[in-house]
């Protein structure tokens, strides 16, 4: 049976282009698990979008001095183009500065207020009198009351990692001006946090599959005690108050952004169809809602969101939230101010995708944290992808090809024991990646499907058909049929790892349209390499990348362009 897929992925600030480490954090999980929830004939709804507001747009806009709607356009027109070259495949990816995005939002924010989940109260802000504005926490420098450093920031002390409120801050100044802010109070909506606690806990308590990273720290968040927060600021770019009386005020950026997850399957339905089927995805209770983050965002996702969707009702609340943990750069924390960083676009220019998603995919951060550096990039590339599969696919594919006038050899031997056992060890890595794939296990899968590309090698060093073929050449077209056929396994369970590399075997193949519509049926797919079939003369599916490559993009960090 069909069953339905919600696919929320962490929306970046577009503020800059993406890096790896977003990359590794959540794009490429998420992009996976769609990909494999299609191929099995699912309904998936994958969303996202450049989240628009909040302090990361308007510092950068101010830099500029630019508005912070210049710096938006920019950076989601880059994001939708790099989603594009590395097949990052969203079935919507909005922003939140769109008009129904506020008005879904308002329409939260008001049914909140109504019942009473949402209030008003005043609390102390800072304010520039040099400026003339109320401040942002992250625009008010001090001294840290806990570490004595004297950078800190209204919102977070870098040296300690305290998280600070800026009344907090000795000798208080504003990183614009320089002046003393004083502080002023101001009325401010609040989230009414503490009634969800128990209500959470009880939720959280019917999964057992989560993350023990996502599922410990959660839980440690309720244990702690939930505080009301406040959901507006003294801002003006943003999202307005559904109110009168407000106009210097905005929604917080944290309440909106999270309601994107609403608002753009909304905007996904309203673009595809009559307008209605985003309700499926989000009323059905078959249907399971998968959050793809980083770790820094979980408990807005594992518990501010599903408590926004409590007290708003008659919506599904997560499923799981398989946040993974950091990815570092050589050993070093990903810095954009550092310029230690790999940019994306930058990969994509000078690389081909399909290397990318499998590092990461190999090396994703499911756990623990991992690392990605140049010289571990090229050796498995080298050593793996090249050695392992690519070489397996051309030296079985190129063969076939010169030595059976471009088909499936139409005159096999019969198969026997040795054929019989690898086309088993195939059908259980179909078994075994679906089952990976299905607990967002993504390192596990991969490692499956290269262990049935390593065997199939080991099949092959031993029936040797290259040697075969001069004196038993049904011989050799039977091995060589064989080893098609689990290739043509392998086509299908790396399609969502290797998306490129798969459509072009799939051709090599001799098929036609999409490898990503193939069924996950290992019979249906022995069965299609019939003998006789057509061929297409191959090419090689991946390039051997010389070892100079590690030390020229070592040598490229942390100069800036
Ligand atoms: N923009 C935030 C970040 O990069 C993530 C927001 S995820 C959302 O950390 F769902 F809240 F939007
Ligand atoms: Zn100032």
């Amino acid at each position: 049976m069909s069953e339905r897929i919600f696919i929320g992925v962490a929306w970046p600030y577009a503020n800059g282009p993406l890096h790896m480490g977003h990359i590794a954090g959540c794009y490429l999980a998420a992009d996976i698990f769609a990909r494999y929830h299609r191929m099995k004939g699912n309904e998936v709804l994958m969303v996202s979008g450049s989240d628009a507001h909040g302090t990361p747009i308007t510092i950068r806009a101010d830099q500029e001095k630019v508005e912070p709607q210049v710096v938006l356009e920019r950076y989601h027109a880059l994001f939708l183009d790099t989603w594009e070259r590395l097949g990052i495949t969203f079935d919507l990816f909005t922003t939140t500065h769109t008009d129904n995005h506020q008005r879904v939002v308002q329409d939260f924010f008001t049914r909140l207020l109504e019942a009473g989940y949402i209030y008003p109260d005043t609390m102390l802000l800072a304010y520039c009198a040099g400026c003339v504005r109320f401040l942002p926490d992250r625009y008010v420098e001090g001294t840290c009351p806990h570490c004595a450093n004297a950078r800190a920031r209204g919102d977070q002390c870098d040296s300690c990692g305290h998280t600070l409120d800026p009344i907090d801050l000795v000798n208080p100044r504003c990183s614009i001006c320089g002046e003393t802010p004083e502080f002023r109070d101001s009325e401010h909506f609040f989230l009414r946090l503490s009634a969800f606690q128990d209500p959470l806990l009880e939720w959280m308590a019917q999964y057992e599959h989560w993350r023990p990273n996502v599922a410990n720290s959660t839980r440690g968040f309720l244990h702690g005690g939930l505080k009301d927060r406040a959901i507006t600021r003294d801002l003006t770019w943003g999202v307005p108050l559904p109110l009168d009386g407000y106009e210097g005020k905005r929604i917080y950026v944290w309440f909106e952004a999270v309601i994107g997850y609403l608002s753009a399957a909304i905007e996904w339905a309203q673009r595809n169809g009559d307008g209605s089927e985003w309700e499926s995805f989000w009323k059905d209770a078959n249907t399971r809602s998968y959050y793809f983050i980083g770790k820094d965002n979980i408990p807005f996702h594992s518990i501010i969101w599903p408590a926004m969707l409590m007290g708003y009702g008659g919506l599904n609340l997560p499923y799981d939230v398989p946040a993974n943990e950091f990815l570092s750069l050589e050993s070093r924390k990903f810095s954009t101010s550092q310029d230690w960083a790999v940019w994306v676009p930058d990969y994509l220019d000078r690389y081909d995708p399909d290397p990318l998603r499998y590092l990461l995919s190999i090396n994703m951060p499911e756990t623990g944290d991992t690392d990605f550096s140049w010289a571990e990039f090229v050796r498995r590339n080298n050593d793996e992808l090249v050695a392992t599969y690519g070489n397996l696919v051309n030296r079985v594919l190129r063969f076939t090809y010169r030595n059976f006038d471009g088909t499936i050899p139409p005159d096999a031997a019969a198969p026997g024991e040795a054929e019989q056992a690898l086309l088993d060890t195939a059908r259980e890595a179909m078994a075994g990646v679906d089952n990976s794939l299905a607990h967002t296990r993504f390192r596990a899968g991969i490692t499956q499907a290269f262990s049935l590309a390593q065997e199939t090698n080991r099949y092959l060093d031993t029936r040797a058909p290259w040697l075969a073929i001069r004196e038993n050449r049904a011989d050799a077209a039977c091995s060589l049929t064989t080893a098609i056929k689990a290739i043509n396994c392998l086509k299908v369970l790396l399609a969502p790892y290797l998306p490129f590399s798969s459509q072009k075997l799939h051709e090599f193949l001799g098929f036609d349209g999409s490898a990503s519509d193939e069924s996950w049926d290992a019979d249906a797919l022995f069965d299609a390499i019939r003998p006789g079939g057509p061929l297409r003369n191959p090419a090689a599916l991946y390039t051997k990348l010389d070892t100079e490559v590690a030390e020229q993009e070592s040598g490229r960090l942390g100069v800036p362009a």
